[in-house]
C-alpha cells in the first residue's frame, strides 16, 4: 500500500476527534469574530459614554446572535486625544469604562457564556502622559530610548533646526514634535499626543511582553494587535541621518500622508520578527498554564503580500488572523463583481497551508458597511462575510444594516477630521461610523436614557435596532442569526470552495464532507437575471432557500427551481438540496 491509499484507510476508519486537532486548538476556525467599539456599545451609568458593565449587560445579545470571540477596542486608561489609542497606562482601565472588578466581571462572564474575549493591544506608541514617555523626556536613567528621539536638522549656515525628516503623520502634518525639555524631536506617527515606542530597545520589547502576559493572567483569549506595519522605522545611518519619504504622486496636499511612499515608516521587515515572537510568547504560556488556543489579529493596512507574511514565515507561526482588509481597501459602491471575485480569490489562494482566510468589511475607522457599500446590499455582504472560507469579523452594528452619521465640522471629535478643515474633513472622519449603537425604539436608543451620548444618535434608530429587527421574520438581524447557525450547521469554516460567474452574479457552492452542500448567489449586477445554478453544480433541480436578501422576494424554507432561479440585482440568496 503506498502512503496515500494508507492515509485514505485511516481516514475511514478512525474517529474525527482523533485525526482532528482539538477543538481547545482549533475554536477559532471558521469563527464568528465581533469587534465592540466600547465607548459607543451600551452605556450603563448614563454619562453619554458607553462602559464595561454596559458591554456585560449585552453579552447574552452576542450569544443569541452567535458570537464566538469578540475584540474590544481600547479599555485602558487614556487621555482620549484618540478616543484611547492613547495609552496611558497599558494594565488600568479608563475610569469612565470602570474598574477592574468591572473587566472581571466582564471576563467571567464571557467565560460562563462561551464566548473569547479579545482586548486591543496597541504596541505601536503610548499617551504622551505614560509614565515611560515623561521618564524618557527627562532621560531617566533606562528609558532614554524608549521612543525615537533625535536633535533634527541643523542648517550649517543659519543654524536653524528642522525636523529630521519630511516623514508625515497618519493624521496629516510632520510625523516629529519638538520636545522643548528634552531638546529634541520625537517620533509620532498618529496624534503629537502618541510617541512612537523605539523597539530597538530591548527594554521595550519586554515591557511589552509583560502587557501581553499581564491580560492573558486574566483569562483572555488573546489580543487585536493595532497598526502592526508601523512598529518599526528605518533606523538613522551612521551619521545619524534619516532618509526622506519620496513623493507617491497619489495625492497634491504635502500635508497629508497619502503625498508621501511609505518605505521608510510601514512595513519594515523587523515588524513580523516581533509578530512571531509575540506568537511564540503565547504558545509558550499555553504550555505553562494550559487553556485553549491564545490568538493574534493583526492590524495592517497593506499590500496583500505583506498581510500574508503576518501568518507566519514557513518556520515561526505569527497571527492567526491577519484582518485581510484586501476588500476593505479596494472596493466602494461603483466595484463590479469582477473585482469583489478576484481580490476574493486572490486572498484564498494567497493563504498558506493549515492557515485560514478571513473578511473584515468594516471596524471603527471606516465608514460603515451599509453606507459605503449600499444600504440596500447589508444583507448581500453579510450572507459574503459568512459564506466564504475561513472566519468573519463583523463591526458592531453590521449586523443590523446601522448606517453611518453625518456629523458636522463644529461637532467634528475624531483627530483626522479636527487636523483637516470644514471642506475636506468628512473624507477622513472616523466620527460617523462610531454613533451608539441602536438597541431599540426609546429615548436615545436604548445605547442610554438620559444624558447626550459623546456622538449623536443615528435618526434611523426607530427602525434600524436590534429590537425592532428581531420581531421581525424578515430582518437583517434575523438574517445574520441565521447565516451564523448555518455557518455551524453545514461547517461552512472547513467545506470546499467552487466558484462561477453568471454575468454579473457570484456564485459559490461549499460542502463539507457529507453534509448537505450550499450554493450561494449574490447579483452585484443592476437588473435581474435568471441562472441554471443545479446544472453548474451537479445539484437536483429543487432547492430549498435557507437564506434571502430581505428586499428579494423569497423566503426561507422556500423550495425554488435550481435550473431557472431569477436573482433579482442587489439581492444575495444562500440554497440548500433538500
Ligand atoms: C489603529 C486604530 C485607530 C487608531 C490608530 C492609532 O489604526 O484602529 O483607531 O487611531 O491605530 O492607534
Amino acid at each position: 500500500m503506498n502512503v496515500q491509499i494508507v492515509f485514505l484507510v485511516l481516514v475511514t476508519i478512525l474517529p474525527a476527534s482523533i485525526l482532528c486537532q482539538s477543538d481547545a486548538d482549533t475554536w477559532y476556525k471558521g469563527g464568528n469574530f465581533y469587534q465592540i467599539y466600547p465607548r459607543s456599545f451600551k452605556d450603563n451609568n448614563n454619562d453619554g459614554i458607553g462602559d464595561l458593565k454596559g458591554i456585560t449587560s449585552k453579552l447574552e445579545y452576542l450569544k443569541e446572535i452567535g458570537i464566538d470571540g469578540v475584540w474590544l477596542s481600547p479599555i485602558y486608561k487614556s487621555p482620549m486625544k484618540d478616543f484611547g489609542y492613547d495609552i496611558s497606562d497599558f494594565t488600568q482601565i479608563q475610569p469612565e469604562y470602570g474598574t477592574m472588578k468591572d473587566f472581571e466581571a466582564l471576563a467571567a462572564k464571557c467565560k460562563r457564556l462561551g464566548i473569547r474575549l479579545i482586548l486591543d493591544f496597541v504596541p505601536n506608541h503610548t499617551s504622551d502622559q505614560h509614565e515611560w514617555f515623561i521618564k524618557s523626556v527627562n532621560k531617566e536613567p533606562g528609558y532614554e530610548n524608549f521612543f525615537y528621539w533625535h536633535p533634527g536638522k541643523v542648517n550649517a549656515t543659519t543654524g536653524e533646526r528642522s525636523p529630521p525628516s519630511n516623514w508625515l503623520s497618519s493624521f496629516r502634518y510632520s510625523a516629529w514634535e519638538w520636545n522643548e525639555k528634552r531638546k529634541q524631536y520625537y517620533l509620532h506617527q498618529f496624534t503629537i499626543e502618541q510617541p512612537d515606542l523605539n523597539y530597538r530597545e530591548p527594554a521595550v520589547v519586554a515591557k511589552m511582553k509583560e502587557v501581553l502576559v499581564y491580560w492573558l493572567d486574566k483569562g483572555v483569549s488573546g489580543f487585536r494587535v493595532d497598526t502592526i506595519p508601523s512598529l518599526f522605522e528605518v533606523a538613522p545611518d551612521e551619521n545619524g541621518n534619516i532618509p526622506d519619504e519620496p513623493p507617491s504622486g497619489k495625492c497634491n496636499d504635502p500635508d497629508d500622508p497619502c503625498y508621501l511612499s511609505h518605505i521608510y515608516t510601514y512595513d519594515q521587515n523587523e515588524t513580523y520578527g516581533i509578530v512571531y515572537e509575540w506568537r511564540e510568547l503565547l504558545e509558550d504560556y499555553r504550555k505553562q498554564h494550559g487553556g485553549d488556543q491564545l490568538i493574534l489579529m493583526t492590524e495592517a493596512y497593506s499590500e496583500l503580500p505583506y498581510i500574508l507574511r503576518y501568518y507566519g514565515d514557513g518556520k515561526l507561526n505569527g497571527s492567526q488572523i491577519p484582518f485581510n482588509f484586501h476588500l476593505l481597501r479596494n472596493t466602494n459602491k461603483t466595484s463590479d463583481v469582477f473585482e469583489f471575485k478576484r481580490l476574493i480569490e486572490e486572498f484564498l489562494g494567497g493563504v498558506p497551508a493549515g492557515s485560514e482566510a478571513n473578511w473584515v468589511l468594516g471596524n471603527h475607522d471606516q465608514k460603515r458597511l451599509a453606507s459605503r457599500l449600499g444600504e440596500q446590499r447589508v444583507d448581500l455582504f453579510n450572507i459574503l462575510l459568512k459564506t466564504l472560507p475561513g472566519i468573519s469579523i463583523t463591526y458592531q452594528g453590521e449586523e443590523i444594516g446601522m448606517t453611518d452619521v453625518i456629523i458636522s465640522w463644529e461637532d467634528s471629535v475624531d483627530p483626522p477630521a479636527c487636523n483637516s478643515n470644514e471642506t475636506t474633513y468628512y473624507a477622513v472622519s472616523r466620527d460617523p461610523a462610531r454613533t451608539p449603537f441602536q438597541w431599540d425604539d426609546s429615548r436615545n436608543a436604548g445605547f442610554n436614557w438620559f444624558k447626550k451620548p459623546w456622538l449623536p444618535i443615528s435618526t434611523n434608530y426607530k427602525c434600524v435596532n436590534v429590537k425592532t429587527q428581531r420581531a421581525q421574520p424578515r430582518s437583517h438581524l434575523n438574517n445574520y442569526k441565521r447565516l451564523i447557525k448555518l455557518r455551524k450547521e453545514a461547517s461552512l469554516g472547513n467545506a470546499s470552495y467552487e466558484s462561477a460567474l453568471f454575468g454579473e452574479i457570484y456564485t459559490y457552492k461549499r460542502q463539507s464532507g457529507s453534509v448537505k452542500p450550499i450554493v450561494v448567489a449574490l447579483n452585484f449586477g443592476k437588473t435581474w437575471e435568471t441562472i441554471n445554478l443545479s446544472a453548474k453544480y451537479n445539484l437536483p433541480e429543487a432547492l430549498k432557500v435557507v437564506v434571502a436578501s430581505i428586499e428579494s422576494q423569497y423566503t426561507e424554507g422556500q423550495i425554488v427551481n435550481g435550473t431557472r432561479l431569477t436573482v433579482p440585482n442587489d439581492i444575495g440568496l444562500v440554497l440548500t438540496t433538500l
